[in-house]
């Protein structure tokens, strides 16, 4: 290749086909009627669990989401001014680069941290007294971190609110926004009940929930929306795949839980499969599951979706993008979206995107 040019560099590059999906979007929003009241229960708010959110809350989220994906430059961009501090202390290509996209596209600035060791944390300096110089840097932080307190050692110090974008094995709740999201353009009619027996989906994570603070995340808010659902199936290779009432709190809800070892027994009844291999775990990652894979061969049921929070490993083969069960680059994209809608909601900036009076 020395003294030529790569024959890739030939290529025009491909425009951007923004209009490429849209219809999903379109056709939640249709389904949603607007209603500013429940988001503005969450402004001004700390999010660090998924527990914090109602049915309400997360179904107008999706709803405004779905206004930022079908018409994004319609908007006076509402953080004009404003300032988030995304601090990063492990590693993400995802969460903080569409966090970031996010808070740019709303109008903000940014300020970044990607390495602690770059801060006074190299030096000693406390959590709290980070935080308490945040407050008076910037509007709002983003954390990623993996100890699962240090969010809480920075509440304890922040007058600005803080989102959990993944603490150690505990929570990744804006992850799970970006999962339901993804459902509900795929199906906007299991947000609500009343769902005909045959329309309930069952829902396959190949997982292990006890560690993976994506799916702990994901199943939180799917016992939000138990009756769209016939059945959860976690598939893994280990037996202690729950942590303590992570189980309770599906079957609590009336959601039928059943473990299996065995993916291909179990692939052709999905519609939802739910991948991920990876936990990460203090300052390096666990891998798990490593005899499933799926591939373009899989017995995978016909109009089944898999989602993959990414970053993917070999469990999921790159001849499955083509296909019509990729929905973990749609899943990937809308995180941009859900996240403006939040970030829209926590810095009280509803009512210049909603015009629908307050009930
Ligand atoms: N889904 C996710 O958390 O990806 P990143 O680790 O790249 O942020």
């Amino acid at each position: 290749m020395v003294n030529q040019v790569h024959p890739l560099l030939n290529e025009p590059i491909q425009p951007k086909d923004w209009s490429s999906g849209i219809e999903r979007p379109q056709s939640l929003l249709e389904h949603i009627p607007e209603n500013p009241a429940p988001l503005m229960e969450l402004a001004n708010q700390h999010i660090v669990s998924v527990r914090q959110f109602n049915q309400d809350q997360v179904t107008q989220l999706c709803r405004l989401a779905a206004l930022y994906e079908t018409t994004p430059s319609l908007y006076q961009p509402p953080l004009t001014g404003k300032i988030l501090i995304s601090a990063f202390y492990e590693p993400s290509t995802r969460t903080r680069l569409s966090f970031e996209s996010a808070w740019h596209r709303l109008g903000g600035d940014i300020m970044s941290i990607t390495d602690p060791a770059t801060t006074g944390i190299a030096k000693g300096e406390s959590l709290k007294d980070v935080a308490e110089m945040f407050n008076n840097y910037g509007d709002l932080v983003v954390l990623r971190d993996n100890n699962n307190e240090s969010v809480y050692q920075m509440i304890e110090a922040l007058r600005i609110p803080i989102i959990n974008a993944g603490n150690g094995t505990d929570e990744h709740p804006t992850q799970a926004l970006a999962d339901i999201y993804t459902i509900f353009k795929w199906r906007p009619e299991l947000m609500y009940g009343n769902i005909a027996e045959e329309k309930r989906v069952t829902v396959g994570i190949i997982g292990v929930p006890a560690r993976m603070r994506t799916v702990r995340s994901l199943l939180l808010f799917l016992s939000l929306f138990p009756r769209g659902i016939r059945e959860i199936v976690v598939i893994s290779d280990t037996t202690d795949v729950f942590d303590e009432e992570q189980r309770e709190d599906l079957t609590n809800k009336g959601i039928k839980v059943t473990v299996s070892h065995n993916l291909e027994d179990k692939l052709p009844e999905l519609d939802i499969v739910y991948i991920n291999a990876i936990a990460w775990v203090g300052d390096s990652f666990e891998t798990h599951g490593s005899k499933f894979n799926l591939t373009a061969e899989s017995p995978l049921k016909k109009g089944a979706i898999i989602l993959h929070p990414l970053a993917r490993g070999k469990e999921l083969a790159t001849d499955l993008d083509e296909t019509a069960h990729n929905w973990y680059f749609a899943q990937a994209r809308g995180a941009v979206f859900i996240r403006m809608a939040l970030l829209t909601t926590l810095t009280q900036r509803i009512n210049q995107i909603m015009d629908a009076p307050l009930t």
